[in-house]
């Protein structure tokens, strides 16, 4: 979850361990050598995070509040039904909750960070399957009046190309939302690992959803304090 980049810079012992876990995980994501497909080398990294709660905490992660409020602003009704996409340990869900949503459905690719959300009981459904590569989430089409993100799409977890059956999830008129690391739309990232291209992907499913009237853009923002002081970057749709 930290920054990788500064690892080694950080004067909070605590903060080392979800640095080095991250920093680990994209060394030998972007290594050939192994058999493991793109999503089950993530589902194999957050299952064996048990200190995940303790380690996004440590590191400042700011992405959970920032994203509710967000979508708190975008959505005024408290009924609504909501998907939180990579929804993890519930981190979301809590802050979702403590807003007044009460209708939230969950989906993440870990179950053992389902099953620490499952003990919060505030989801309604939780799902483990792949939201990153596959043509279809197994929900309803229009089942959900929002859809939120947060920390999840990535260049290896959740791609652009997921957005589109976003769109067949989330009913007319509803919302999705998804909050990131700023860098991922930067260069730095590519620069080091360039197999980890994102940029161009997630331009062009933007731009086809947009001109087959699928999308609207509500907004794009910069976020400031996402995780250890960096800067998140928030999008939200409307769905047409
Ligand atoms: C940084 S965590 C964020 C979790 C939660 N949204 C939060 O804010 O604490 C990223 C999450 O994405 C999930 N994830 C990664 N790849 C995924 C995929 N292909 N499909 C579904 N979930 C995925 C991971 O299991 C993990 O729970």
């Amino acid at each position: 979850m930290a920054d990788e980049m500064n690892a080694t810079k950080s004067p909070v012992a605590k903060q080392a361990t979800s640095v080095v876990r991250y920093h680990e995980f994209l060394k030998n994501y972007t290594d050939d050598a192994g058999t493991l497909t793109a999503e089950q080398k993530c589902a194999k990294l957050y299952d064996n995070w048990t200190t995940y709660e303790q380690d996004v905490a440590n590191a400042s992660y700011n992405g959970a509040s920032l994203s509710t409020a967000m979508l708190s602003e975008l959505c005024p009704d408290k009924n609504i039904s909501i998907l939180d996409c990579g929804a993890g340990s519930g981190l979301v869900g809590e802050k979702l909750r403590a807003e007044g949503f009460t209708n939230l459905t969950g989906n993440d690719i870990s179950q053992t960070l389902l099953d620490i959300a499952e003990k919060k009981n505030i989801y309604k459904k939780l799902v483990c399957c792949d939201g990153g590569n596959v043509a279809k989430l197994p929900f309803e089409e229009n089942e959900f009046d929002a859809l939120i993100c947060t920390g999840c799409v990535s260049p290896t977890a959740i791609r652009p190309k997921a957005f589109v059956d976003w769109t067949r999830v989330v009913k007319p008129g509803g919302v999705f939302l998804l909050l990131a690391r700023h860098r991922y739309w930067q260069t730095d990232l590519t620069n080091k690992w360039p197999k980890l291209g994102f940029i161009d992907e997630f331009d062009t499913v933007i731009q086809d959803l947009e001109n087959s009237k699928k999308v609207e853009m509500i907004f794009k923002r910069v976020v400031p304090d996402y995780v250890e002081g960096t800067e998140g970057l928030a999008f939200a749709f409307r769905v047409l």
